[in-house]
C-alpha cells in the first residue's frame, strides 16, 4: 500500500483576500476543494492512507474531511504549531507513516491541479532505484517555480528555486510539486527547525550525489497560487480540459449546483461554476468564473474570469473582469471594476 503526504499548510498569501478565512487548498475549484481533487487522484492510483501536513487554519481541514470516511481513504493530520516549511512539514508528517525505510512515499503540494499518472511516477522511481523522483513539467515562464535541469537519462543536475537573474534561467523544466521519496530520505530531514525541501533538501541530495530523478509529464498541470490561475483551474476542470475523477461525466460549458437559481435568459459559459443557492438574474453573462455559494448576481451584469466568494452581492449592470470579490462584499448598481481589483470581505463598492 502506498502512503501519501499532502502539504497544505501554506498561508496562500497571493490569494488574499480569499484565504483570510479559508486556506488555499480548501478553496473550491469546480465545486470541490483542490485537496479533494488530489485525494481522488491519489485514491485512483491506489493510495489508501494520506497524511495532511497542516499549519495555517489547520482546523478547517479536519472539519471538512474528518478521518476520510466519505472520501475512501484514511486521513491523518500532522499539525505544525509554527509553519515548518515544505521539508519540515514532510518530516513532521512522516512520524505518522507506517511503511518501511525503503518504501516509496508520495508527496504532493496542496495547490497543484494535475492529472499526473501517479502509479507511473512510482514505477519510474522504482526502476531507477532513486532516492527521490520529481514530477516535472515545462512552462513558458519558469521564474516563479523551482527550475530542474536534467541529463539525457532524467537525472536531476540542479535544483534552483525561484531564480532571479536571467543567467539562472537554464531550463523551462520546473518542479511540478509532486514527489516520490524513499522513506529513509524523509527521515533524514532535520526535525527540530523549519526546512525548505526546495532550497535545502534537494540541493543537499544533489551535492551528495544521491539519485534524484526528474520525470517530465506533459499532461495538464497548473499551480493555483494566484487568483487568475485559480479561476482558470476551475474553468479548465468544468470544461474537461483539466482531468479530475470527481467530474467524470459532469463537464461542459458550466457546472451549476441544483440548488442555484439561474434565470433562463442568463448565460453561464466558459467553464463557470455556480455554487449552492446562488441566484443569477436575467441577462447576466458569466464567463470562466467561480461563483461561490449564496452569491447574488443582478440582472445584465457581466462577470469574466473572476472569483466571487460566499454570499457576496453583485447588483445589476456591473462589469467585472479578472477580479476577486471576497465573502459578503457588496457591489452597487452599474459599477465597473478595474481588472485586478481585490474586494475585501464585507466591503461595499459603489
Ligand atoms: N504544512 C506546511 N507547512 N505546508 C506548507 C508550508 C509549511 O510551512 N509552506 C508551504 N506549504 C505548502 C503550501 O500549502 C503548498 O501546498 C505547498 O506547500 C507549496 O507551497 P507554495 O507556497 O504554494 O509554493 P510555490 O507555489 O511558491 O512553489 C512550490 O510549488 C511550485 C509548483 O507549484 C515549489 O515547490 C516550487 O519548486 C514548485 O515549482
Ligand atoms: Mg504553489
Amino acid at each position: 500500500m502506498l502512503e501519501a503526504i499532502l502539504l497544505v499548510g501554506g498561508q496562500g498569501t497571493r490569494l488574499r483576500p480569499l484565504t483570510i478565512s479559508t486556506p488555499k487548498p480548501m478553496l473550491p475549484v469546480a465545486g470541490f476543494a483542490c485537496t479533494e481533487h488530489q485525494i481522488a487522484l491519489a485514491r485512483e492510483a491506489g493510495v489508501r492512507r494520506i497524511i495532511l501536513g497542516t499549519s495555517y487554519r489547520a482546523e478547517v481541514f479536519e472539519e471538512y474531511f474528518g478521518h476520510g470516511e466519505t472520501f475512501g481513504v484514511e486521513l491523518v493530520y500532522a499539525v505544525e504549531d509554527e509553519p515548518l516549511g515544505t521539508g519540515g512539514a514532510i518530516r513532521n508528517a512522516a512520524t505518522h507513516l507506517t511503511c518501511g525505510q525503503n518504501d516509496p512515499v508520495l508527496v504532493f503540494n496542496g495547490d497543484v491541479l494535475t492529472g499526473l499518472d501517479i502509479a507511473g511516477l512510482v514505477q519510474k522511481w522504482r526502476d531507477a532505484n532513486a532516492d527521490v523522483a520529481l514530477y516535472l513539467t515545462c512552462v513558458e515562464d519558469p521564474r516563479p517555480y523551482g527550475l530542474v535541469p536534467t541529463d539525457a537519462k532524467g537525472r536531476v543536475l540542479e535544483f534552483r528555486e525561484k531564480p532571479i537573474t536571467p543567467e539562472e534561467i537554464v531550463t523551462d523544466q520546473i518542479n511540478a510539486g509532486c514527489y516520490v521519496f524513499k522513506r529513509s530520505v524523509i527521515d533524514a530531514i532535520p526535525s527540530d527547525r523549519p526546512v525548505s525541501v526546495e532550497r535545502e533538501t534537494f540541493p543537499e541530495l544533489l551535492a551528495a550525489n544521491r539519485m534524484v530523478l526528474g520525470v517530465v509529464d506533459d499532461g495538464y498541470w497548473l499551480d493555483l497560487g494566484t487568483p487568475l490561475a485559480f479561476a482558470k483551474g476551475s474553468a479548465d476542470l468544468v470544461l474537461g480540459i483539466a482531468p479530475s475523477p470527481l467530474l467524470v461525466g459532469r463537464t461542459g460549458e458550466a457546472l451549476i449546483e441544483a440548488s442555484a437559481q439561474v434565470d433562463s435568459s442568463a448565460s453561464i459559459i466558459g467553464g463557470t461554476y455556480v455554487g449552492h443557492n446562488a441566484v443569477i438574474g436575467a441577462g447576466a453573462v458569466i464567463t470562466g468564473s467561480v461563483i461561490f455559494a449564496d452569491v447574488e448576481v443582478g440582472s445584465d451584469s457581466r462577470i469574466t474570469n473572476s472569483i466571487v466568494s460566499t454570499a457576496a452581492k453583485i447588483s445589476s449592470d456591473c462589469q467585472i473582469v479578472d477580479t476577486v470579490i471576497a465573502e459578503r462584499a457588496q457591489i452597487g448598481i452599474g459599477v465597473t471594476l478595474d481588472p485586478g481589483t481585490l474586494v475585501f470581505p464585507d466591503d461595499t463598492v459603489n
